[in-house]
């Protein structure tokens, strides 16, 4: 088979900041990267320092950090406006109690005060627990009852999904509105800043090991698991930046993804604030007329997002995009799902670049499979390595395959952005190196002789829906608390635009029958029980599900075959 390569191509002022991949291979050493920053001479760490303050004290003060865009509505931090900004939610989050080590869960929409709490928290040496906004309160409970979450960052409307009563340790919920708009047990966040002075000695410096963001995802069993991060992830998440998000001091830099994916707070936050560059926000839903005027108003020139949202605009079609003013743009990158090679195509017939895909999960903390701008890409191909990064594609038992042979997608621990622990389980966290320090990434994957590796689908039950990690286990769990349902099975069924979306097959208790009103209650119940993202888009209706005959386990395998046989 011929794979097709396509060469890099020069646009405008383009200026790799990695000029040659094979040339900084052998040198490449991650003690390098550490002096990059200042607590290399100092000692002092902390990744909201590195963010935002240190710009600050550099003379970059005056820089716009963060620019927000919700249709008309704009407003621009700039990095010493978020330092005071930030100092100020730190020093009240203090003043509530909140010490180094604890966890503080952040609910908000993306708009500029999700942004502060998640670099307020970092500053005081607290864990930033990002919840995404589509949430329920179902979700939401799950989360902080696993780490036993003392408190919340929320607005009015998504307090309403925040349980008041039965999260024992939940001590505070903090609205950002005025106290005639918080409800039982919610504290003004407006009003507490008020009531705050500054302190003269904000940011709580810690350890590297230290914690400094949770991320609940999902698997094939079971309920999501906190994946924790250290401070130490800074070092991969700055050099990522810098060569694969390729920026440099003028860019405008657009990640699409919530915090609330690993994918928001990584490459949207850590990893562009570390580089000193401007981050776009878009507030609101997707919409294309809506994504088209972001770039054109920002003047967006670096832009990361996902295959769905790219297949939903090239869906779109060409009329939609003329009519916007997209020539800033000069490097595009894609993660989260397999990067189809019309969508390539499509990126250099319209915007006349390259989609850039790379490989990571919430666990890896940090890319480790990337395209680089300077590089050949291969449509179908994830990229290559990292430098510093070591691939293996090994079989069943752990040995490592030739080029060319499929086999699990694994990588030699550590790095510097690996988890550090899965929150209160330590089985779990054992289970992803079943093959001495190999950490098994559940993908599976061939490399070619050149070193580019293929995706070629999971090895287990994961679903992927628009680049969104869902659990069967889960959706089949809240499935079965409905009373017309007797038993379920979730899997994922491939779709042209989603990747994947969540097809469910469920067994009726005595006395339901499958009708369409039903149906849509079912489906209701999923999406406002636990997240609009989990609800299936198709519930199927059959006798009996196929089981396992020594244990009745429900073989969502089987279920897939007969959805392909369709
Ligand atoms: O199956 C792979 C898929 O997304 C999984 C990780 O999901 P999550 O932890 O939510 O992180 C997503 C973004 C960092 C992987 O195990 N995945 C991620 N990137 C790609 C991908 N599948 C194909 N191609 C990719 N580029």
């Amino acid at each position: 088979m011929t794979i097709e390569v396509l060469k890099p191509i020069k646009k405008g002022t383009y200026n790799n900041n990695i000029a040659n991949y094979e040339a900084v291979l052998p040198d490449f050493s991650w003690k390098e990267v550490e002096r990059q920053f200042s607590w290399h001479r100092t000692g002092k760490v902390n990744m909201a320092y590195e963010c935002i303050d240190r710009h600050v004290e550099d003379g970059y003060g005056e820089k716009t950090a963060l620019h927000y865009i919700n249709g008309k509505e704009e407003v621009k931090l700039t990095f010493a406006e978020m330092k005071e900004k930030t100092d100020l939610l730190a020093a009240a989050l203090r003043k509530e109690g909140v010490k180094k080590g604890d966890i503080v869960f952040i609910f908000l929409p993306k708009n500029p005060e999700c942004y502060i709490a998640m670099i307020a928290a970092v500053k005081i040496g607290a864990i930033a627990g990002p919840l995404f906004e589509a949430f329920m309160e179902e979700a939401v409970r799950d989360r902080i009852a696993d780490c036993d979450g003392k408190y919340i960052i929320t607005d009015a409307e998504l307090a309403k999904r925040v349980p008041k009563n039965d999260l024992p340790s939940l001590k505070k919920i903090l609205v950002t509105a005025e106290p005639e708009f918080c409800g039982n047990r919610e504290i003004s966040l407006n009003e507490l800043l008020r009531n705050t002075r500054l302190e003269d000695q904000p940011t709580e410096w810690v350890d590297l090991e230290d914690g400094l963001n949770i991320h609940y995802t999902s698997g094939s069993t079971g309920k999501p698991k906190g994946i924790v991060h250290a401070h130490r992830a800074m070092i991969q998440q700055y050099q990522t930046g810098k060569w694969v998000l390729d920026l440099q001091e003028n860019d405008i830099y657009w990640c699409t993804a919530h915090p609330g994916w690993v994918t928001g707070t990584v490459y949207a936050i850590f990893a562009p604030w570390l580089n000193r560059s401007t981050i776009v926000v878009n507030g609101g839903r997707f919409d294309a007329d809506s994504w088209y005027s972001v770039i054109e108003k920002a003047g967006v020139t670096v832009w990361y997002s996902a295959p769905t949202a790219f297949r939903m605009l090239k869906a779109e079609g060409d009329d939609t995009r003329k009519k916007y003013d997209l020539t800033s743009l000069r490097h595009i990158l894609s993660v989260g799902e397999p990067l189809n090679p019309e969508v390539i195509h499509w990126g250099i017939n319209t915007l006349g670049v390259r989609i850039h895909d790379t490989w990571w999960m919430t666990e890896t903390g940090a890319q480790l499979i990337v395209n680089f701008p300077s590089e050949v890409i291969k449509p179908g191909s994830m990229g290559r390595p990292f430098p510093g990064i070591e691939v293996g594609i090994l079989s069943e038992d752990g040995v490592q395959q030739q080029a060319g042979n499929i086999g699990h997608l694994a990588i030699k621990a550590p790095w510097p952005a690996i988890m550090k622990e899965v929150w209160k389980n330590k089985e779990k966290y054992h289970s992803y190196f079943q093959f001495g320090d190999w950490y098994l990434s559940g993908d599976l994957a061939y490399q070619d002789e050149e070193g580019y590796v293929f995706f070629q689908g999971r090895s287990d039950d994961m679903i992927n829906s628009s680049g969104e990690r869902i659990g069967p286990f889960e959706v089949e769990s809240k499935l079965i608390e409905h009373e017309a349902v007797a038993e379920a099975g979730v899997i994922g069924k491939p779709d042209p635009i989603r990747g994947e979306i969540v097809k469910a097959f469920i067994v009726l208790n005595k006395g339901y029958t499958d009708e369409p009103a039903l149906i849509e209650e079912i489906r209701k119940f999923v999406r406002y029980k636990l997240s609009a993202h989990a609800a299936p888009r198709e519930i199927e209706v059959l006798e009996e599900l196929p089981k396992t005959k020594i244990s009745g386990k429900i073989l969502r395998r089987e279920l897939k075959v007969r959805e392909q046989g369709k």
